[in-house]
């Protein structure tokens, strides 16, 4: 699993190998040699349609649509009305039927200092056939708009599917509140954090830099019990001892994190190699949360065994050997027979 995330991008996996094996997160394959000009694109001109008002008072705008859930058999189609509400109404058909079907959203508008955005529209079609073209149309009378689409085909172990990918701001803290809160750990043992930017790490590079992000989201992980966080970003190992730092309230003098048992181990594994090399320069003394730090190029395995035991190993391999350098029985936070166990 080799991946490139932005600082703020979070990745729950859901363990169900035997192995899954940890390797460098930060490390990036080709860099393109393309620059791209300041000059205005001629490929997407700002008078080209897909940006043009369209005519007629109220008429939707912005008209574009969303997968709607996990098997693709819902869209949420989404659009602005600049003047007024309009109708919430979606008519949409599918392309071999007379029939129209109808669906209602909702409308919603939103400040920022002195802007006031248009309204905002979702409306979300469920109950679509797989692999169908489908013709939808948003707004009312003469300024009524028209577009389609098509589903997706019937999920399955061999079935093809492409999809387009835009990064876009997204709302994740609300993403991981949800998506927690639908790990059920029966068919889920082991809860699993990846990350881009580490909470504890105490090398010189990079020092605190997660900080911010763990203020909020450290909690969340104590609460729902994961067992293991694994970060990128600092380019040599660590491990943390199992600790939390979520009693701080900045004025109570509770800054020094503490044995917690219900909290994950943090583990630094950015130290798959990079043009960049490795940062050597640690923090001193070693903090008591930071239980094994070494920096030399290497790579882990978390072995799961069951829903209680796991083995992870960190390998030294900077001398050409994978020496076993670190390793560690992980017993399942919500599973372990025994509060005590690490
Ligand atoms: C829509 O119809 C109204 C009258 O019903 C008319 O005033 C308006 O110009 C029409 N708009 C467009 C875009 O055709
Ligand atoms: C909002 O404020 C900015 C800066 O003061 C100003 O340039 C802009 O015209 C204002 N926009 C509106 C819609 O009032
Ligand atoms: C969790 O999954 C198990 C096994 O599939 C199921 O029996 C149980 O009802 C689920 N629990 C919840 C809260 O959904
Ligand atoms: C789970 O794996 C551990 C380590 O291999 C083993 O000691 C333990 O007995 C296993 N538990 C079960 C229920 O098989």
């Amino acid at each position: 699993m080799v991946a490139r995330w932005d600082c703020a991008s979070f990745a729950l996996v859901i363990a169900v190998g035997l192995i899954f094996s940890v390797a460098e997160v930060c490390n990036g394959g080709k860099t393109s040699s393309f620059v791209r000009n300041d000059q205005l694109s001629h490929d997407m001109p700002l008078d080209s349609d897909v940006f043009r008002i369209p005519p007629g008072y109220n008429a939707p705008q912005q008209v574009h649509i969303t997968q709607g859930d996990h098997l693709g058999k819902g869209v949420i189609v989404s659009w602005v009305t600049p003047d007024e509400p309009g109708s919430n109404l979606v008519l949409y058909w599918a392309e071999n039927s007379e029939l129209k079907h109808q669906a209602e959203g909702i409308v919603l508008t939103y400040k920022y200092f002195n802007y006031t955005s248009g309204y905002i529209h979702h409306c979300t079609i469920t109950n679509l056939e797989s692999d169908t073209k489908y013709y939808y149309e948003v707004g009312i009378g003469n300024t009524s708009r028209e577009f389609w689409f098509r589903t997706p085909p019937e999920v399955g172990p061999d079935v093809p599917y492409t999809f387009g990918l835009i990064a876009i701001y997204t709302p994740q803290y609300k993403w991981l509140q949800k998506e927690f809160q639908k790990v059920n750990r029966t068919e889920t043992p082991w809860l699993i954090v990846l990350m881009h930017c580490p909470f504890y790490s105490s090398y010189v590079h990079h020092y605190m830099e997660g900080e911010s992000m763990r203020v909020i989201y450290e909690p969340w992980f104590v609460q729902h019990k994961v067992d293991v966080v694994f970060a990128g970003h600092v380019h040599a190992y660590e491990r943390s001892d199992r600790i939390s730092n979520i009693a701080y309230n900045v004025v109570n003098g509770l800054c020094t994190p503490i044995s917690d048992l219900s909290a994950p181990v943090y583990i630094t594994i950015g130290d798959g190699g990079n043009l960049e090399g490795l940062v050597t320069e640690m923090t001193e003394p070693q903090p008591s949360y930071s239980a094994f730090r070494e920096a030399s190029f290497g790579h882990g395995i978390f072995d799961i065994k069951n829903r209680t035991h796991a083995h992870f190993s960190w390998h030294r391999n900077q001398d050409g050997y994978a020496v076993e350098a670190d390793s560690l029985w992980f017993h399942n936070r919500y599973w372990s027979v025994s509060e005590d166990y690490i």
